[in-house]
């Protein structure tokens, strides 16, 4: 082998080694190693001019090429292994959570006032022996007012403030309609409440276009009147867990003979007379009543044989009352401070 190629050949191992040290990244060791071993490699390149050289001189400089080839290799491996652990402990350095900053604090949903109020109505009614039964939102004419003795024309239907999704069907303007779905569906005796929803163009502090009722009913041989004032007096006991003054006033509804309406002691004045209680001392909260034979007779159930009561309680009243809101509307404005006060 000549003096000038063995030369050549430990310039590059040594020139490749200094290389493979000082790549810093995979990508630099990847260079150095097309650099050296790639088919343009500064070492292939030597390998490649083994054929050129005089017969005797091919294996002593093929095994020195072989050789350096080899030292590089495991060079360049210890460099890549050396390399891939420093970039696995960067990456995982990069990810690292500082578990003492101070938390972000998660914020706890709590049900809305009005779904509160109804479920504890709901619990009240169970314990006193009723059923739970639902009606549609969107209601035809007969159940919301034809069988409910309320023809067409009839002055009560100017008293609703209806919505009319097409003339013969409307957005329910009470829950008094699930009183013949049930009856329909159902033999006495039975006692049943129907919550829900209900809707009227109508807009004030005590007032808003969507709201709550909870309507009872309860048809037996020989209800009475006394059963319904007894049932509605330990519902409103159970429900304000405190005494406020109640009246019934005799009303009308063309579904109830005799009706009432049920008010109760303004919270807001103490009885002075107020904006909210319109300077009466009084806010009602239900309708009630006997059923009427009309609407007995709507479906088929024998007027001779049996009676019934029928309320209908206003529940957005009711959570005004209880938890002294002055203004139903926020119920429905979606005020997060306002609505975290019931959490
Ligand atoms: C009725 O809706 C009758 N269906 C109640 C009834 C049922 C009578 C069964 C007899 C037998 P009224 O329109 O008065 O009645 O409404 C009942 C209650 O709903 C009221 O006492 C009041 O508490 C509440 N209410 C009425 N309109 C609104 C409104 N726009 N916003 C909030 N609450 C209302
Ligand atoms: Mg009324």
């Amino acid at each position: 082998m000549t003096v000038s190629a063995h030369q050549d050949l430990s310039t590059i191992l040594e020139k490749g080694q200094a290389d493979i040290e000082s790549a810093q990244t995979s990508r630099e060791l990847e260079a150095v190693r097309v650099a050296l071993l790639g088919k343009q490699g500064s070492v292939t390149t030597q390998l490649k001019q083994i054929g050129s050289l005089p017969a005797e001189e091919r294996s002593a400089f093929g095994a020195a090429v072989n050789r350096i080839r080899s030292e590089l290799t495991s060079a360049l491996e210890a460099r890549g292994l050396a390399i891939q652990a420093e970039e696995a402990e960067a990456a995982i350095a990069a990810q690292r959570v500082d578990v003492t900053l101070p938390g972000r604090g998660r914020r706890t949903g709590a049900l809305h006032p009005i779904t509160r109020t109804l479920r504890r109505i709901e619990k009240i009614f169970s314990r006193a022996g009723f059923d739970i039964a639902h009606g549609p939102e969107i209601e035809d004419d007969f159940h919301n007012f034809e069988a409910l003795n309320i023809p067409k024309n009839h002055p009560a239907r100017a008293m609703h403030d209806t919505f009319y999704v097409s003339p013969s069907t409307v957005l329910r303007t009470h829950t008094s309609p699930v009183q013949i779905r049930y009856l329909e569906t159902h033999q006495p005796p039975l006692q049943v409440i129907a919550p829900g929803r209900v809707y009227r163009c109508d807009s004030d502090v005590t007032h808003t276009p969507m709201f709550h009722q909870v309507e009872g009913l309860a048809v037996d041989k020989d209800v009475s009147f006394a059963d319904l004032k007894g049932v509605l007096i330990f519902f409103l006991q159970e429900f304000f867990e405190r005494d406020l003054p109640v009246r019934f006033r005799p009303s009308f509804f063309p579904f109830t003979e005799p009706s009432a309406e049920v008010d109760m002691g303004c919270v807001f004045c103490e009885g002075e007379g107020c904006r909210i209680c319109g300077h009466t001392g009084w806010l009602e909260v239900l309708g009630c009543g006997m059923v009427h034979p009309a609407v007995f007779d709507q479906v088929g159930i024998d007027n001779e044989a049996y009676t019934g009561y029928a309320f209908g309680l206003g529940i957005e009243r009711l959570a005004m009352l209880r938890y002294g809101v002055n203004d139903l509307r926020t119920f429905f404005e979606n005020e997060i401070r306002f609505l975290e006060q019931f959490a």
